[in-house]
């Protein structure tokens, strides 16, 4: 049998139990689960007796002794940062879930911990695994579509008060619907146009629920990309789930992409183009979509999240960098902080590094 990477999990609440550890379990081939840990013990036994992984702790000093060369961190935000430079010590590598950090100065830490004991680093952007995503992107890089004027991306759901959760205490999160899930609709759109976010500015609310603490329930930020492209994030937890259409939009000056349900946990959804072969002159009369034909793609999606530890696990393999890489953490960082501080100013800000 080929070598598999052995690994450790590092909280084992929500998206580990549900879409994580299944998926690794279900696809994984060049890695294994050997240890879970949570802050909760309760939680670590129940996940390792469901998924029949053999050891399970409550700290983070046990998992890092077991014989696991990677790990998987599945906390809080608040808590990654610490933990991204205890398990860089340890000399883990290290797929941690997104936002990587809340802060830039978080940022440095990791980077100098991660880089001192040479382990490698990937951050959990598994949206981009979607197979609508890339290939939107692939169309996109093709240059079909023309000079790419505008991205948007949504990702939208119902996210009532929940007494005690985490997303819902600032002071944890650190924001609401754009921290959470925005991150991942301004990844998307960078890695697609294949540009950075350079300017950004835009509305955030607490419109509907009654959260503890002001993280917005609604976020409707505007963009601008190193390829002069606009773009719009919109994100709310103040929308019915039914409704939400997850929308993915590319626009050039030949032709759009647009896709629904690619911008979620689920690794399907549906795409269509419109691409104009040949460039046509002004038209008085407006008359729109004449002999253009619109393409459907139908793909076979693959679980997202079983698909990022099994990436990570041949690059450690094969000693090649991750393909999300730590400066992607780190320019997420930044453009997440330059977007809250452009909405408290009211102002266009430029992102920072
Ligand atoms: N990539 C994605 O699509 C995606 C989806 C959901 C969540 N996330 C990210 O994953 C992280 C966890 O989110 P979640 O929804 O699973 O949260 P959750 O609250 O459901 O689970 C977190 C788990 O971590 C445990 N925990 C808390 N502090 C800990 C600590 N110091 N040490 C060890 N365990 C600790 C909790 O007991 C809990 O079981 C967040 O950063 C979130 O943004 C990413």
């Amino acid at each position: 049998m080929a070598e598999k990477i052995k690994w450790g999990v590092i909280g084992c609440g929500g998206i580990a139990a549900r879409r994580t550890i299944p998926e690794f379990k279900k696809m994984c081939t060049h890695g294994e689960l050997v240890a879970v840990m949570d802050i909760n013990p309760e939680t670590a036994a129940k996940v390792a007796a469901q998924f029949e992984i053999p050891h399970y702790c409550a700290t983070e000093q046990e998992l890092l002794q077991h014989d696991i060369s990677a790990v998987y961190i599945a906390t809080p935000q608040n808590v990654h940062c610490a933990q991204v430079v205890r398990a860089a010590e340890a000399g883990k590598h290290i797929l941690c879930e997104k936002p990587m950090a809340i802060t830039l100065v978080e940022v440095k830490i990791m980077e100098k911990a991660i880089r001192k004991n040479g382990v490698k680093f990937m951050l959990g952007f598994c949206m981009r695994n979607n197979v609508y995503n890339k290939k939107a992107r692939e169309i996109v890089h093709s240059g079909v579509l023309g000079q790419i004027i505008m991205g948007r991306a949504e990702l939208t759901g119902w996210y009532p008060l929940i007494v005690g959760a985490w997303r819902q205490d600032i002071s944890i999160s650190h924001g609401g619907a754009l921290i959470d899930m925005g991150t991942h609709c301004l990844d998307l759109l960078e890695w697609i146009m294949n540009a950075k976010i350079t300017e950004v500015g835009g509305f955030q609310d607490l419109m509907t629920h009654k959260y503890p603490t002001p993280i917005e329930d609604a976020s409707t930020i505007v963009l601008r990309f190193s390829n002069g492209a606009h773009g719009i994030v919109d994100n709310y937890f103040n929308l019915p789930d039914a409704t939400a259409q997850n929308i993915l939009e590319l626009h050039g000056t030949r032709g759009s992409i647009i896709g629904q349900g690619t911008i979620g946990q689920d690794s399907t959804g549906k795409m269509f183009s419109i691409i104009q072969k040949k460039e046509v002159g002004y038209d008085a009369n407006q008359i729109r979509n004449i002999e253009v034909p619109k393409e459907e793609y139908v793909f076979e999606g693959i679980g997202l999240y079983g698909q990022m530890l099994d990436i990570f696990s041949s690059c450690i393999l094969e000693d090649k960098e991750s393909p999300i890489t730590l400066e992607d953490g780190r320019h997420s960082v930044a453009v997440v902080n330059a977007i809250y501080k452009a909405v408290k100013e009211k102002k266009i800000v430029k992102v920072k590094d």
